[in-house]
């Protein structure tokens, strides 16, 4: 099977002369869910950043096939969903409902269609109604389930998630892990919450100080390194 994404000896230097990834290498199959844990400070929002050409360093790397050349940026970006820690810097437009029709419309849908698109990824996160309420309105759960529905609604190949449990009490994050769980596409997932990640994802990578040094069993790498809260 192709991986969907694929990265050999990547590295990136920041403006600060700071290296904050020195080689990494890292598979993901389609399909597959994997954790990403590791310290503050060891690379893991900025190998993110490389998944949907935020950044781009050296080295080998291929999204869903694709090398993140300017020219397929575009496709990329289509193809893998972000979910960011604060879902209030995703959510933007006046109401639900425009949030989530965002990413169709930019695709090129009609209005009608949008709206069609929009309102099946709400129903898939759980969401029935209130669709005209603007999202500052709502939990801190249901913004990250309104940022995850706007992810949904252009069909992404790749869900990339970095610490989306932060802002969430338990009963949210259970709720997301089971979202999540019941979704197709693969996910990479960044997570202080080990709970969290073991709910969502057979395996883990660590890393530590710009690379990736375990890359095994969920339970293993925690075992290993000590990491459970
Ligand atoms: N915009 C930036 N400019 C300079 N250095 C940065 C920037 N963003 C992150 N860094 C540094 O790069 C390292 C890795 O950061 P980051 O990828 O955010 O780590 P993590 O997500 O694992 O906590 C840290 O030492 C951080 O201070
Ligand atoms: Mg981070």
């Amino acid at each position: 099977m192709t991986p969907i994404v694929e990265a050999r000896g990547l590295r990136y230097r920041y403006d600060t002369g700071f290296e904050a990834l020195r080689g990494v290498d890292f598979h993901l199959h389609p399909g597959e869910s994997v954790a990403i844990l590791g310290p503050n400070g060891s690379g893991k929002t900025t190998f993110l950043l490389h998944l949907n050409g935020i950044l781009r360093g050296e080295g080998e790397l291929r999204v869903c096939g694709l090398p993140p050349e300017p020219r397929h940026l575009r496709e990329i970006r289509r193809k893998v969903g972000f979910l960011f820690q604060d879902p209030e810097d995703q959510l933007f437009r006046p109401t639900v409902l425009d949030d989530v029709c965002f990413g169709p419309l930019q695709a090129g849908l009609t209005r009608p269609a949008a709206e069609s698109r929009a309102a099946q990824s709400l129903r898939q996160v759980g969401l029935h109604e209130g669709w005209e309420r603007p999202p500052y309105q709502l939990s801190g759960g249901e913004k990250q389930r309104v940022a995850l529905a706007g992810i949904l609604a252009v069909d992404p190949e790749i869900l990339v998630l970095d610490e989306p449990t932060t802002h969430l009490d338990p009963p949210a994050r259970r709720h997301l892990a089971a979202l999540l769980a019941g979704l197709p596409q693969a996910k990479i997932v960044v997570t202080h919450d080990t709970s969290f990640a073991r709910l969502l994802c057979p395996r883990a990578v660590f890393f530590e100080a710009g690379r990736i040094v375990t890359d095994a069993p969920v339970a293993d790498v925690m075992r290993l390194h000590h990491w459970e809260s």
